[in-house]
């Protein structure tokens, strides 16, 4: 990014880690990445020190519709740091900022800024350099772990990715289960555009498959697990906003949920910043609490684990989702009972689960 004295600046950000070309030149799928992954613009600039902003007239860009655009960019510039705000945030991006460490002056001897009067000691006439991380887009990152399989995670994480995707969200799902039950379901037809699941068989795969995951640019990133201590050992590679644990209305292992609950809080201990972390009722048979249901949920509070306040039903058409393939729309066609009633269900999850994130999201801020 170099912006001169003369009032213009060009950005080339572009990602370093793509693997290289074969020597004959880029495929299709090259080129369609060094679109999603390239940001290049040309404009003139202004500094609004008073409101702390960058006003650029766009001059040319990646864009034919950017040129000849006004955009304003917060900025805050410390010592040799800059970082830049964009805005506006794109749907499910809490936080975006493109950090940069000052380079170098452009001064003489380079023909062209000697040309130029330089204007007093404002931030701009530099050359940045990006640091290591170039932009950094968070999206919100719902991950799922229990102790016990068959708690309803994997429905869980895909119910919640059928109702973003209906919200207009893009929706990538990692999925960290060996069995990859997930990407089972994309084999399946009609999956929505919007949703894109990433295998990743162990732990260690993770990284891969965010970074695949991010290539799809995402507004929103689930992950689902199988085993609570490979579940956890996840969270270093990914930071989510909200850990669910799924616990069954038949489930009375209390102790093993709490086992989970307190590596959730050794994870989030060791990256530095709390977890939220949240019980969820799955598999409840209509609106019925039994004993042993209120004795677990009570247990899970005195361990300083809250609830989510909706639970999950059980429900055949969350079953049918993954024989069927698709979304409730298509368990319609087929014919599946209850889908109205799924349905609202998984609307009010939903609606939970963004409201939980929302909240974490604020005590982290
Ligand atoms: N809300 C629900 N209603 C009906 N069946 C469910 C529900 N949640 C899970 N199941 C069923 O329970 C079994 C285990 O669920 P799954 O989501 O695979 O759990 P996990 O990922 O925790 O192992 C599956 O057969 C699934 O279809
Ligand atoms: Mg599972």
């Amino acid at each position: 990014m170099i912006y001169d004295p003369s009032g213009r600046m060009c950005t080339v950000f572009s990602d370093t880690g793509r693997p290289r070309w074969a020597a004959a030149g880029p495929k299709p799928a090259d080129l369609q990445a060094m679109w999603a992954n390239t940001v290049v613009y040309c404009a003139r600039y202004q500094e609004d020190d008073a409101r702390g902003v960058l006003a650029f007239q766009m001059e040319l860009g990646n864009s034919p519709n950017a040129a000849g655009r006004r955009r304003e960019r917060r900025f805050e510039l410390v010592g040799d740091k800059l970082t830049l705000y964009p805005t506006p945030l794109p749907t499910g991006v809490t936080e975006w900022s493109i950090r940069l460490q000052r380079a170098r002056p452009l001064t003489a001897p380079h023909p062209l800024a000697v040309a130029m009067p330089r204007q007093g000691d404002g931030i701009l006439p530099y050359a940045y350099e990006t640091t290591a991380e170039i932009i950094e887009a968070r999206v919100p990152v719902v991950a799922f772990i229990s102790p016990k399989g068959g708690a309803g995670k994997t429905t869980a994480a895909l119910v919640l990715a059928l109702g973003l995707a209906e919200q207009g969200h893009r929706v990538a799902i990692i999925d960290s289960d060996p069995n990859k039950p997930l990407v089972r379901w994309t084999s399946l037809p009609d999956r929505p555009d919007r949703i894109t699941v990433h295998p990743a068989p162990t732990s260690q795969d993770i990284r891969d498959a965010v970074r695949e995951a991010r290539r799809r640019d995402p507004s929103w990133m689930i992950l689902d697990t199988e085993g609570s201590v490979g579940g956890a050992m996840a969270f270093t590679a990914m930071r989510p906003d909200l850990v669910l644990t799924p616990l069954t209305g038949s489930q009375i292992e209390a102790v093993e949920a709490i086992k989970a609950a307190d590596l959730v809080r050794e994870f989030g201990h060791r990256g530095g910043r709390p977890l939220t972390h949240r019980g969820l009722l799955t598999r409840v048979p209509a609106a019925i609490r039994t004993r042993s249901l209120k004795s677990v949920v009570q247990q899970l509070r005195e361990h300083g684990v809250e609830f989510l306040p909706t639970a999950l039903l059980e429900k055949e058409a969350f079953r049918a989702l993954f024989s069927i393939g698709g979304g409730f729309d298509g368990l319609e066609a087929e014919g599946v009972g209850g889908v109205a009633a799924a349905r609202a269900n998984a609307d009010a999850f939903l609606d939970a689960v963004v409201e939980a994130v929302a909240l974490a999201a604020a005590s982290a801020a």
